[in-house]
């Protein structure tokens, strides 16, 4: 997607050898029009697959997830990282693993949501290792539901992630591929859509 390539460029910065800060578009300050533009571009592609629910992890990924989903009108549900106290019946869980905070934290959806019927199109703004993504894939597997897509913002394809999901069966569709950091400067290869 080159607009959000020129946006990375503009406005990323890389931190350290392995981390791209995007704070002010999508992961803390969103961007909203880019999020539609983002939204419409995934929901373009998916739009004959029968997806009935897009599904992503908090904080960051519910921005594009909700655009995604209004898209393809259909509900957002994000994967809650602490359990509250109205959670209290009927939760599907799986722990996931943080290469980059060395924490295995569980994440949860509450049951009610998904089904056997429904064809999910995972959403997240980041693909690193894939723990996140994996830990979506075993919750919607556990309720029956099936698994269409995995949508990712932005893959730094320089690590594990999309070769573990794609070794799992999983298709992996990225609207941008980071191959590697020069110098402080972002280099992409080209994204899947
Ligand atoms: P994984 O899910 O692919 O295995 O990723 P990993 O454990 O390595 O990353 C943990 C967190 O760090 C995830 O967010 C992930 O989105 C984020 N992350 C990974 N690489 C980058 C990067 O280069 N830049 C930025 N900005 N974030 C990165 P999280 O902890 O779930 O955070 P949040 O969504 O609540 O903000």
């Amino acid at each position: 997607m080159k607009l959000l390539e020129e946006r990375i460029l503009k406005d990323g910065n890389v931190l350290g050898k392995d981390i791209l800060k995007v704070d002010s578009f999508l992961t803390h300050q969103v961007d909203y029009s880019l999020m539609r533009e983002i939204g419409r571009t995934f929901s373009q592609h998916f739009k004959e697959a029968g997806i009935t629910k897009v599904v992503t992890i908090e904080a960051s990924g519910i921005a594009p997830a909700l655009y995604v989903a209004e898209q393809l009108d259909v509900p957002m549900i994000f994967a809650k990282k602490a359990k509250n106290i109205t959670m209290n019946e009927g939760i599907l869980t799986a722990e996931v693993y943080s290469f980059t905070k060395q924490v295995t934290s569980t994440v949860s959806i509450a049951g009610k949501f998904l089904s056997p019927e429904d064809h999910v199109l995972i959403i997240d703004d980041f693909l690193a290792n894939g723990q996140a993504a994996k830990g979506l894939i075993e919750i919607i597997q556990q309720a029956g539901a099936s698994v269409e897509a995995v949508g990712i913002v932005i893959e730094k394809s320089f690590q594990k992630g999309r070769e573990l999901l794609e070794n799992a069966g999983q298709t992996v569709v990225s609207l941008a591929r980071v191959e590697r950091f020069e110098d402080g400067k972002v280099i992409f290869k080209e994204a899947d859509i």
